[in-house]
């Protein structure tokens, strides 16, 4: 190359390939364009700099307005004047020995029965007031969080929650889906579910048998979390997964899209830190397998009733034919049946996880599984199956399934939007509140001695907790599976305490992990013996 040339190396540049050279003259005309341009974009950069700052100006004195606003409600300091308690959110987030939960509560005991968090320019206020849980919670009035709402219709790109029951906003559409829904889970139908719990209940018993034999430790959370899904699949979709016998990827997918879930709503930067990225990709995948399965099953399903077969009326049929009503596209139509399916088969992890937790507390109380053990023997007997009046007799399982909600709301908290400026104990409150079962739940001033595991304090003769205990919430959006669950759950703890012994394996720890729903962190490791020989 001359001194007079000049090469572009570039390997976008189409000249690059052909040998061709530029001549002084024009490298400097490209140079005078180039310092022409430099004039030109220099006040542009610094305009948009000056627009940039006083953007940033802006937003800060819009910040200062909005703590203005909410500064006389009490609440822990922020971590900065722009992210709020952001920080503190994150690290809690990202600590898996800690429970952001306990966190809350902690703030519930210190500020009271209002208090206020920031995150950015958007404040969350939590209340453990019982009059305001009440009368926000039982009325109609008060949607959900549209903000929290909108972080979980998609998860990591991929379409999670949509607009299904759980999410919808708006009342009425809402009202039509819960409305269609009801009949699968009246206490009619429900009635007709006994078989299928005792059914799937046994295939436990038979697993739980051969651990006793070969006398090997079991994840009782894991078994309890095959049977719930069992269930789930045979009378929400029609089909036998039999997970207690047969590998399945559903387990980890639930996990992955529940842990995803929270990681997505609570750290606004999980998403861009780029370690993250292979369980980002797993929470797409699992998301895509639960959507993708849920179409399967749906799409055999239409095509049976498209054929004039004859098809049960369970939680699938009233999910399509949710779908089919008001003024909906094809479009939404098929997002809101993935959701709801999707959702519907999240759901029986809360019931999998009380489960679990109640096996773990009665390890540790062997006074009160004692108890149990007695009216169990008393009602059950010796029988094979639970009969839907036993559920009924069983009082004191019903007290120790409550108890355990109770210590270990597995759904613990939810929202709702507030149009107007509301006044809770004593305090101007203008914007929307959180509520969580779990921190009322746990509060002394609320449950003497809270930590103790106490099923006395269901006794049907004792004091009704106002409102103060709501795991499966309040009012309107209140849990839709409440019967199903607690149903499900009776059948499966009579006939583990009717056949089984079980002891805790020690050492393990009786923390709680935050997965979306709260479950057991040890697993709940038990061995198991026969209660009888024979
Ligand atoms: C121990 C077990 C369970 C607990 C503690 C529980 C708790 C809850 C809670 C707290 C909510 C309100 C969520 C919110 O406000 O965002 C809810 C909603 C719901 N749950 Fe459950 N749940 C349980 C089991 C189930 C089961 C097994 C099913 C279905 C088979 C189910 C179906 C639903 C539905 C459809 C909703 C949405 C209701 C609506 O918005 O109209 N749940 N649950």
């Amino acid at each position: 190359m001359t001194q007079r040339q000049v090469c572009f190396a570039t390997s976008s540049f189409p000249g690059l390939n052909t040998g061709l050279f530029f001549s002084t003259s024009e490298a400097l005309w490209a140079m005078a364009v180039l310092g022409v341009l430099v004039g030109w974009l220099t006040p542009v950069f610094y305009f948009l700099l000056l627009l940039l700052f006083t953007a940033f100006l802006g937003y800060c004195a819009y910040m200062k307005y909005v703590h203005m606003k909410y500064d006389h409600i009490p609440g822990p300091p922020r971590d900065s004047f722009i992210f709020g308690h952001i920080g503190t959110f994150m690290k809690l987030t990202r600590d898996d020995d800690k429970l952001i939960f306990d966190q809350f509560l902690k703030w519930s005991e210190k500020y009271g029965p209002v208090y206020r968090l920031n995150f950015l320019h958007t404040v969350i206020i939590c209340v453990t007031c019982p009059h305001a849980t009440k009368e926000i919670l039982m009325s109609p009035k008060y949607l959900k969080d549209k903000q929290f709402h909108k972080r979980i219709f998609n998860l990591f790109g991929e379409r999670f929650l949509g607009n299904g029951l759980v999410t919808v906003i708006d009342h009425d559409l809402w009202y039509k889906q819960r409305r269609i829904m009801d009949p699968a889970f009246s206490s009619l139908y429900l009635r007709g579910l006994m078989g299928t719990f005792n059914e799937t209940a046994e295939k436990l018993m038979d697993k739980l048998s051969e651990e006793a034999d070969n006398q090997t430790e079991v994840s009782m959370l894991k078994l309890v979390n095959c049977v719930t899904m069992d269930v789930i699949g045979k009378v929400a979709f029609g089909v036998e997964l039999d997970l207690l016998n047969k590998s399945s990827p559903f387990p980890r997918a639930i996990e992955a899209v529940l842990l995803g879930l929270i990681k997505h709503a609570r750290d606004i930067f999980f998403e861009y830190n780029p370690k993250n990225r292979a369980f980002i990709k797993e929470v797409r995948e699992a998301c895509r397998l639960l959507r993708t399965t849920g179409a399967q099953w749906i799409n055999e399903r239409k095509k049976a009733i498209e054929n004039g077969e004859n098809v049960p009326k369970d939680i699938l049929t009233q999910i399509i034919k949710s779908a089919g009503q008001g003024e909906n596209t094809k479009a939404t139509d098929e997002c809101k049946l993935g959701c709801n399916s999707q959702f519907i088969f999240i759901c029986q992890e809360t019931t999998a996880n009380q489960l679990a937790f109640c096996i773990m507390e009665l390890g540790r109380h062997p006074e009160v599984l004692e108890k149990l053990r007695q009216e169990i023997d008393e009602v059950i007997g010796m029988k094979r199956d639970v009969s839907y009046d036993d559920l009924g007799n069983l009082t004191y399982l019903s007290q120790v399934l409550k108890e355990t909600l109770r210590l270990y709301a597995t759904a613990p908290g939810t929202n709702r939007d507030i149009p107007e400026d509301i006044v809770i104990d004593g305090i101007h409150i203008p914007g929307g509140v959180t509520f969580s079962s779990y921190v009322s739940s746990r509060m002394e001033k609320f449950f003497k001695d809270p930590l103790k595991f106490d099923p006395e304090r269901f006794h049907p003769d004792a004091p009704k907790p106002y409102y103060c205990y709501y795991p499966f919430s309040l009012g309107p959006r209140s849990c839709l599976g409440l019967n199903f669950a607690q149903m499900e759950a009776k059948v499966v703890m009579a006939k583990l305490i009717q056949r089984f012994d079980f002891t805790l394996v020690p050492g393990q720890s009786f923390d709680i992990m935050d997965t979306g729903t709260l479950r057991p962190k040890s697993g709940v490791l038990c061995t198991i013996k026969h209660r009888h020989s024979d």
